[in-house]
């Protein structure tokens, strides 16, 4: 397994595969990977011929300093996981520094309103650091196609619309969400969760599920007071926000439309744990 730091190697590296006309395939992940991580890039080496996974936890998009403090950090622990699937994936673990180059600070982004959306509100800059991580990213790792998760729907909906606005020669594919067999997200978080907050967590998905049917039949005001009042009772998870939005805008909907999809969206906390969970509404 080959693992990069350093700009200029993995340079190198990816303009020797381009002038051999192979395709490449892009992960970007914060590390701590789970099979949420991996299945993104089993379906990377599915469909190109070098796949680049990068593990760097990004300072730009932590909005609280502790949970960057935090994060936890496992990069040799990734690196066994990934040669489990294949030798050949080529990780990139670069420095603050080399993504920075001394100045860790965020661009300045306009998403169309993506941004002003669900964790835009309650993680303000969060945005400003994501777009500023991955075009950096994607300006060093020149991929044919590159694999986000709609564990992050909202952020995976802005790299298409980066991608858009600054003409990244990029495909960016969206992979459904892994989850635990008790239906719980997966997410690097998950590791820091107590016993307690373990058994409870699966509520935030199962109330997902019950929401979906809801919406059958009720309206989307009536689901949200609905689901507001679950967690009223729930000792363990806070609920921060629960919105039902249209996918494209992620504009919180007043009342349903024939032609439209929609998605409900779920942030909650467990202890200092920041869980998001999302489902498809139609
Ligand atoms: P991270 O949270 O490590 O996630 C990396 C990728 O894995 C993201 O595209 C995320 O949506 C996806 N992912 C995480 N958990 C998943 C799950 N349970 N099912 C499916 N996909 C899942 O997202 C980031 O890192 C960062 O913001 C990043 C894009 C790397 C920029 O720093």
């Amino acid at each position: 397994m080959e693992v990069f730091s350093d700009k200029e190697q993995i340079t190198r590296v990816i303009d020797a595969f381009k002038a051999q006309q192979l395709t490449i395939g892009f992960v970007p992940t914060m590390g701590a990977l789970h099979d949420g991580h991996l299945a993104l890039v089993e379906k990377a080496l599915e469909n190109n011929d070098k796949v680049f996974v990068s593990v760097f936890v990004n300072p730009t998009q932590f909005n609280n300093l502790d949970d960057l403090k935090k994060y936890p950090r496992t990069l040799e622990k990734d690196i066994m996981l990934l040669e489990t699937i294949s030798k050949d994936i080529l990780v990139f673990a670069p420095s603050v520094d080399v993504i920075y180059e001394g100045k860790t600070v965020s661009q300045n982004f306009n998403f169309d309103g993506l941004e002003h959306e669900m964790e835009g509100k309650f993680r303000p800059g969060h945005f400003n650091g994501v777009g500023t991580v991955v075009k950096r990213l994607f300006e060093i790792v020149k991929a044919d196609n590159a694999y986000f998760g709609e564990k992050d729907f909202q952020q995976l909906q802005i790299i298409k619309k980066l991608v858009k606005n600054y003409s990244i020669p990029v495909n960016v594919i969206g992979c459904e969400i892994h989850r635990e067999k008790n239906g719980l997200a997966m997410s690097s978080r998950n590791t820091r969760l107590t016993e307690i907050e373990k058994l409870e967590a699966p509520f935030i998905y199962k109330t997902l599920k019950t929401a979906k049917k809801f919406f059958g039949t009720k309206s989307a005001d009536w689901v949200s007071k609905w689901v507001e009042k679950q967690f009223e009772s729930n000792e363990v998870l806070k609920l921060e926000y629960f919105i039902i939005a249209d996918i494209d805008s992620l504009k919180q909907i007043k009342k349903k439309s024939k032609n439209k999809k929609y998605r409900a969206f779920i942030a909650v906390y467990a202890g200092d744990i920041r869980l998001i969970d999302n489902i498809a509404l139609n």
